[in-house]
């Protein structure tokens, strides 16, 4: 937050006008308090006023896009040994923060670093370690210090569960869902740079509207919070990009931003190309294009929304350099309807995981992430790079992450 205030003064006192989603009020504030033209002065609680939009816009052809078009890379580590049940039993492994300058002076300016649930607050509910927090903190600012324009999506990594229960579904609690969130915020809310990805790869619910639900309480209470941060909200069944339009997004598009308007509300998909969508093995089988048009079509019908490919990748074969070209290049040139990608995944992995993108000792990169067109020679820059996917992409996160034993 330190960081993120400082800039803010000095914007307001330069302006003397307060732009929209800064402070302009609460209990011991004495910055400038006057709005920007299109906004109102409104109370979130008695610590925190901020400027709001006044009316929500028209419906606009194209979706805002107020998120500039976004690459990059899953770099994975403290979310090593979660389990697709939402148990935890590691300690987390820190991604080195060299990757960090590697990929940005590339092109990349996006970084997804997902993180255990039960690492971050080791009671279900309760306070953040702050001696975890010190150490993923160091890696987030090594992604945010890497370029002025990366981007960081701090991404709770736990399948809709703690320890095998599903939240508002027999295991914890929104408000225990949301604890997390709230205590998120206060560190983390004024830094627009700092995407909120609220939780990884749901499946397997009872209830589809009842986790919609569940998402609903979170963006309400990390706005209640103070955080005006973009947020990523996911479905169902993985986060799958297919079956989105028909499983969670008639639902997930109904969910409203306190903020008012939904152009910080963008939704959270994964896809990966190999013959059972589970990102486990090395040969990929589709490019996904047709997955992919179809979710776009669905998102333009529904109020012009935005969805990011958090999650894509293959092997090091010449299936996956091919149609993960095919289907990064559909991705860049459907922005801003869809907002970019990352990759999975560099990070703490080691050079022999199947999907991996950890640069070698030398410092040389995998071929999969120069020929796929992620960056490099043949993709020009990360903000026009490719994808993979599948329908149950996260349908075995676990032995996608046993590669990194190997
Ligand atoms: C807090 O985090 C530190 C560092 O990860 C760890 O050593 C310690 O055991 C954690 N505390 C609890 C209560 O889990
Ligand atoms: C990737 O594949 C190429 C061609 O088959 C091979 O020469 C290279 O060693 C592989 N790299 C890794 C890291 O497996």
């Amino acid at each position: 937050m330190k960081y993120a205030t400082a800039s803010l003064v000095a914007a307001a006192t330069v302006s003397q006008v307060v732009a929209v989603y800064q402070q302009c009020g609460g209990i011991g504030f004495d910055r400038p308090t006057a709005c920007d033209a299109h906004s109102v002065c409104t109370a979130i609680n008695s610590h925190y006023s901020q400027c709001l939009p006044s009316s929500i816009p028209s419906a606009p052809s194209a979706p805002r896009s107020s998120l500039i078009q976004l690459g990059g890379v899953n770099t994975a580590g403290y979310d090593f040994s979660v389990t697709i049940d939402g148990s935890f039993t590691g300690t987390g492994v820190s991604p080195p923060p060299s990757q960090y300058t590697h990929f940005s002076s590339q092109g990349a300016n996006l970084f997804r670093i997902p993180f255990a649930w039960q690492l971050m607050t080791p009671n279900v509910g309760g306070p953040i370690n702050e001696t975890f927090f010190a150490t993923y903190d160091k890696t987030v600012q090594a992604a945010l210090n890497s370029g002025s324009n990366v981007h960081v999506i701090i991404d709770l990594h736990n399948y809709a569960r703690w320890n095998g229960a599903i939240i508002a579904q027999g295991g914890p609690t929104n408000a225990q869902f949301a604890s997390i969130w709230t205590q998120l915020a206060a560190k983390y809310g004024r830094n627009d740079r700092i995407i909120f990805g609220l939780m990884n790869e749901p499946h397997d619910l009872p209830s589809v509207p009842t986790w919609v639900k569940s998402v609903q309480f979170v963006v309400n209470a990390i706005r209640h919070a103070g955080a005006t941060n973009f947020l990523l909200l996911p479905g169902s069944s993985f986060s799958s990009a297919q079956a989105f339009p028909t499983e969670a997004g008639p639902d997930l598009v109904k969910v409203t931003d306190p903020l008012g308007g939904t152009h910080k509300l963008i939704f959270d998909v994964h896809k990966y190309l190999d013959s059972d969508n589970s990102g486990t093995h090395p040969d990929c089988t589709t490019d996904n294009v047709d997955v992919l048009k179809t979710l776009v079509q669905f998102l333009k019908q529904n109020g012009n929304r935005q969805a990011l490919l958090s999650e894509t990748g293959g092997g090091n074969t010449t299936s996956c350099e091919t149609l993960l070209n095919t289907e990064l290049s559909f991705v860049k040139s459907a922005f801003p309807t869809l907002v970019g990608f990352s990759a999975w995944a560099a990070g703490a992995f080691d050079t022999n995981y199947v999907l991996t993108l950890t640069p070698n000792a030398d410092g040389s990169d995998q071929p999969l992430w120069i020929d796929a067109g992620y960056v490099g020679k043949k993709g020009g820059r990360v903000a026009q790079i490719d994808f993979v996917d599948s329908t149950q992409c996260g349908q075995d996160r676990v032995s996608r992450e046993k590669g990194r034993e190997g």
